[in-house]
């Protein structure tokens, strides 16, 4: 949610600026901006609406010259979407210009202690009282400013601060929301995403809650919130451009879909080591995995449909209770973590926010939480105990594919690893789970090969305007994620059931042509499935179902359409089984003419409650 982007150097800021801000579209906003200074003052450019309405408004760049600048895309939060609420803010000389990412949560008494002293306002937003705030108390140094400012705002914020006393510098500053530094040669950036600078500079700082930093063209500052110079490590980003590029496809998730065998062997492939699980920088010892007598697993959306499959894969294989939170509820719950208990929080963006404070809370409960998290140096990576990166790569459409299956493969070691250290899976069982994962990539490219039979039944079905997903067990965990594809990015309305749960109720929902999609994968319930299909074909549903290979014939003479994946472990089904349904969700989106990459009112990555 918003955007970030910051530049000084020597090149021309606002093309730059406007670059940054094209590839940090992804994450969701309503309108854009630009302050630049421009040897005199600062020009500030603002516009509703999507970053080309901005770039029309400054061509591209070229009506603003000047080599400072910051950037912006809001996702409205306090203030309606409109030119004068949209970033940079300005304070009321005009001299002072700030972006910001989060929520000062005490911002109306700020905004009514500075009304008392004289100071107009022009817009609704929390953001402007930052820009009016130090301005109030910038005396001739703008960092001390900046600091008392930041002893009295509350809340989650990253901000880039632009003054035109100073125009060879810029400030930002960060607590509860990402940012990030690029050193480059004779100039340096900022960014509240690594994909906005990655075309400049491979070579980042990761800034630290509540630190601040200079940068000027020469080089980077950092301090701490008492403003003490503190020294900081520089990480180079080792992935490539093009994995942050469309690459000739038409939609980023379509891409990620398809990345999906190469994104997995990169997460299990270097984990595997002559015939064990191996993980890196693994700090929980033996003798703790055998402590254990719980799991929480705490996460928001598709992570927490990794989390309800982990449930019953993981109680399968270490026979230890799993219970599984979201996140939002969690934080609230005053959750019973005890000794013995480990929180283990799944997260792809590593910021969302809930899933945040769902960890901080479990470490002052006194829990080691052990994080699988796709993005390098993100907030929840670097605040957990042990961290498991799922090495996806950058993952770009808010519908998430890639990240799932790469967090269901590391779920999955996971377990594999403490299931060897508790003795609690046979060895014969170990090494066949093993041998699976090591399939998993190919038999995914085989589900992939058959894509136009996806497309095809999405062609037959794009219609309905609402459609059940039943499942048992890992089935139902599957169907939770297909449903959540499905509306995301379709806004077709549907819902995931038990298909236990059928007769509880949501049966009376299902007539004639009511979608329903059977998954019924898991081989141990085939039939309890195939008695789901009847009974909601007999009450009129279509049905498409999700089977393997091995009840193919079964499923064949019930289901009006049917879609297979090649047999494997039960334990691994999910990873296989998720494909179609996120193809078939992309296929009927695209026929219904949604925007797939962006839906509605969806941000990637969710930094505010
Ligand atoms: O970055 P996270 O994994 O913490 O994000 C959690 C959810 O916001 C995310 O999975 C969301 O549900 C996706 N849009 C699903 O496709």
């Amino acid at each position: 949610m918003c955007g970030i982007v910051g530049y000084v150097g020597a090149q021309q800021a606002a093309p730059i600026l406007l670059d940054g801000l094209t590839r940090l579209e992804y994450r969701g906003y309503d309108s854009a901006g630009v302050a630049i200074y421009d040897g005199a003052e600062l020009k500030v450019a603002k516009a509703k609406g999507r970053l080309q309405v901005l770039s029309d408004l400054i061509q591209g760049g070229a009506a603003i010259p000047g080599t400072v600048g910051i950037g912006h895309t809001r996702w409205a939060t306090h203030g309606a979407p409109s030119d004068v609420n949209s970033h940079p803010q300005v304070s009321r000389s005009g001299r002072i210009a700030v972006v910001h990412n989060g929520i000062i949560e005490n911002y109306a008494a700020l905004k009514q202690f500075l009304v008392d002293q004289g100071v107009p306002f022009a817009s609704e937003t929390d953001t402007e009282v930052v820009a009016q705030l130090i301005e109030y108390f910038y005396h001739g140094d703008l960092l001390q400013a900046v600091g008392r400012v930041l002893h009295r705002i509350q809340g989650a914020y990253a901000l880039g601060i632009l003054c035109a006393d100073c125009p060879d510098q810029l400030i930002a500053v960060r607590r509860d929301s990402p940012l990030i530094l690029g050193i480059g040669a004779g100039e340096n950036f900022l960014a509240s995403d690594v994909t906005a600078l990655i075309r400049h500079t491979r070579e980042v700082i990761y800034m630290e809650d509540g630190e601040l930093a200079v940068l000027t063209r020469e080089g980077i500052q950092c301090y701490n919130h008492f403003l003490q110079p503190v020294d900081k490590e520089i990480s180079h980003v080792d992935w490539e451009i093009d994995a942050a590029e469309k690459g000739g496809y038409e939609h980023f998730m379509f891409k990620e879909i398809m990345e999906q065998p190469q994104a997995l062997r990169r997460a299990v492939f270097p984990r595997i080591r002559d015939g064990e699980v191996y993980l890196e920088d693994f700090g929980l010892s033996d003798a703790y995995i055998r402590s254990l007598r719980k799991i929480y697993i705490v996460a928001c959306g598709s992570s927490y449909h990794v989390g309800m499959v982990g449930k019953y894969s993981l109680e399968r294989v270490l026979r230890i209770p799993v219970e599984v939170s979201l996140a939002s509820e969690f934080r609230y719950r005053d959750p019973i973590v005890g000794e013995g208990t480990l929180v283990l929080v799944i997260s792809q963006s590593g910021e969302t926010l809930d899933t945040m404070a769902a960890l901080r809370q479990a470490k002052k409960l006194g829990a080691q939480v052990l994080s699988i998290v796709n993005v390098v140096g993100s907030s929840i990576a670097r605040e957990s105990d042990v961290v498991l990166y799922t090495w996806a790569g950058p993952e770009i459409a808010v519908a998430t594919t890639k990240a799932y299956t790469t967090q269901l493969a590391v779920l999955d070691l996971l377990g594999l690893y403490f299931a060897r250290r508790l003795g609690t899976l046979e060895e014969e069982e170990y090494h066949a789970i093993l041998q699976e994962l090591l399939l998993l990539p190919a038999k995914m490219e085989q589900v992939l090969e058959h894509r136009e039979d996806i497309q095809y039944y999405a062609s037959q079905y794009f219609n309905h305007d609402s459609v059940f997903y039943i499942g048992r067990n890992l089935d139902y965990a599957l169907g939770l994620e297909g449903s959540l594809k499905l509306k995301e990015i379709s806004y077709i309305h549907s819902e995931a059931y038990a298909a236990g749960e059928l007769k509880h109720g949501t049966i009376s929902l299902i007539e004639d042509g009511t979608l329903v999609v059977a998954l019924a994968t898991y081989d141990a319930l085939f039939d309890k499935a195939m008695n789901n299909v009847v009974e909601v074909k007999s009450r009129g549903a279509d049905v498409l179902a999700l089977t393997t290979q091995a009840h193919r014939e079964a499923m064949e003479t019930l289901a009006s359409g049917l879609i297979t994946i090649p047999d494997t472990h039960p334990m691994l089904l999910p990873s296989l089984g998720v494909v179609p349904l996120q193809l078939y969700a992309y296929y009927v989106a695209l026929m219904r003419g949604c925007d797939i990459d962006k839906p509605r009112n969806l941000a990637k990555s969710v930094t505010v409650e």
